[in-house]
């Protein structure tokens, strides 16, 4: 056994997401989010995601239709909408102090342009905080996690190029605050701010079209981005007015080495490096666009692109506190075409000969977390906090109501071990939330079946089951790990 040494301050939870979890999709007022019109699609092989890609826009053109067909795993979560209290008492006995979670803008303002926020929503999420509050818990509210309102995409196509949009957001983003600024720490106005902004329809709610080109697509992301980036900022700008709270970023940490010492591929890494890492922590950390900024635009949609002045000043006043980042795997980058490759966060991405994959191809690279908290301490000085971090696998319970997750155990001791080297090395890291505490429907394949929680649930992907609760081998041994911090 390895004593580690984190501070008495760090925070050590869980994080969720809205969608992935509440189910409850109609109830008490809510309206459809994006996630919510995505059916399950069965795949044969699970480090192919191009079935659920190719799909994507039939998905859409069916729901606009108002054409829903087959079982659609985010409606339903794991019914944590009535079932909070026990989960949250789950997640104070396995030791956990911090719980991060989002909330549904869709449950807040379900027709998108309702003046008054609904309050049945208001006070689904005001009982949740309570009783986190009342288990000891600090609690980490995401704005907007990959559940933009269906509703708002049918009224604005235009999604977040459109005014209007990020209006409507500001309006639910100051609502939440000044609601809950009095029992949330810590906020992330926009979940894998990376992710999203790219993901045009799912990110930025802009109404698919099949004949947009590839050029059009990412000219459409860039000015989505900065709009997002904006709003983050006016977001920034307002919540001043709170002495107690801290807003951070959340970015999905797109860690990468060169293939090998071949210095084209070394270069390739940079560059991949500026385009999905570090342009969007230069915006919201340092303020400003880095110097290569305008030449990624040109490279990407043959166009150069300017903003507003005053937009940009705003940028550079409002930076966020703190960045948090989620972080899966590591990939390698190469100049070669025939490069092999394996499932990425999204996309297809290099393979490494040293690291073991998940079923899903996730390769898995604990040292990775170190070097990235180095990374990330050295080119931005401020606090970092990891916002996800865990391993998605094939589980059933055996006869003992139990699942034996040696493998989780492994994965997040070893993750947690290069934290503590990290704290060595001097990086100021405050805090951890796995994802996740407790089994819950994926963000990218809506499976049940791909588990990550310390807690069993007994869903199926088409939602049979009872719902009940079961903790695995994991639970008792972070449990374990919050007491003597032994691993
Ligand atoms: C992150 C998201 O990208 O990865 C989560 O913020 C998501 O919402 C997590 O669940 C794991 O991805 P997946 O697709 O395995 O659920």
């Amino acid at each position: 056994m390895k004593k580690l040494n984190f501070p008495k301050s760090f925070l050590w939870g869980g994080a969720t997401s809205a969608a992935q979890i509440e189910g409850a999709w109609n109830i008490d007022g809510k309206s459809l989010t994006l996630p919510e019109i995505q059916p399950f699609i069965e795949l044969k092989d699970k480090s192919d995601l191009s079935k659920l890609h190719n799909e994507r826009n039939i998905i859409f053109k069916n729901a606009l239709e108002g054409k829903f067909e087959g079982h659609y795993p985010k409606r339903f979560g794991i019914d944590f909408y009535h079932r909070y209290k026990e989960d949250i008492a789950l997640f104070k006995e396995a030791g956990m102090n911090i719980f991060r979670m989002s909330i549904s803008w869709a449950r807040i303002f379900p027709n998108a342009f309702d003046e008054k926020p609904n309050l049945n929503g208001l006070k689904f999420y005001r009982d949740v905080f309570e009783e986190c509050k009342k288990n000891n818990m600090e609690i980490m509210v995401t704005m907007s996690h990959f559940d933009y309102p269906f509703e708002l995409m049918k009224s604005n196509p235009k999604g977040w190029l459109d005014p209007k949009v990020k209006e409507l957001f500001l309006k639910y983003a100051k609502t939440i605050l000044d609601e809950y600024a009095d029992i949330v720490k810590y906020w992330l106005p926009f979940n894998e701010i990376n992710i999203g902004a790219f993901a045009v329809e799912a990110g930025l709610g802009i109404m698919p079209d099949s004949k947009r080109t590839e050029a059009e697509t990412k000219e459409l992301s860039i000015k989505g981005l900065h709009n997002l980036f904006v709003a983050q900022a006016e977001i920034v700008k307002y919540a001043k007015k709170f002495k107690n709270i801290k807003l951070g970023c959340m970015m999905a940490d797109m860690t990468t080495y060169s293939l090998d010492c071949n210095p084209v591929n070394v270069l390739a890494n940079m560059k991949r490096e500026q385009i999905l890492k570090f342009m969007f922590y230069d915006v919201m950390i340092k303020g400003k666009y880095p110097g290569y900024f305008k030449n990624i635009v040109k490279t990407l949609t043959n166009k150069e692109i300017t903003f507003d002045e005053n937009e940009l000043k705003l940028l550079k006043e409002n930076p966020l506190e703190f960045i948090s980042f989620s972080y899966y795997m590591s990939n390698t980058v190469s100049t070669d075409p025939n490069q092999e490759k394996t499932q990425g966060n999204l996309t297809a991405a290099g393979k490494n000969p040293f690291l073991k994959a998940t079923d899903w191809g996730w390769q898995i690279d604990p040292i990775g977390l170190r070097y990235v908290l180095n990374q990330l301490w050295d080119r931005y000085e401020v606090p970092l906090f990891i916002s996800e971090n865990g391993i998605g696998v094939l589980e059933t319970l055996n006869e003992e109501n139990a699942v034996n997750d040696d493998y989780r155990i492994d994965y997040l001791s070893k993750h947690i071990e290069q934290i503590d080297l990290a704290l060595k090395d001097g990086v100021d890291v405050f805090g951890y939330t796995m994802w996740t505490p407790i089994d819950l429907v994926s963000a990218s394949t809506c499976e049940m079946a791909k588990r990550y929680g310390l807690i069993f649930v007994d869903y199926d992907d088409y939602h049979n089951g009872t719902g009940n609760r079961y903790p695995k081998k994991s639970f008792n041994w972070f449990k374990e790990f919050i007491k003597t911090k032994e691993i």
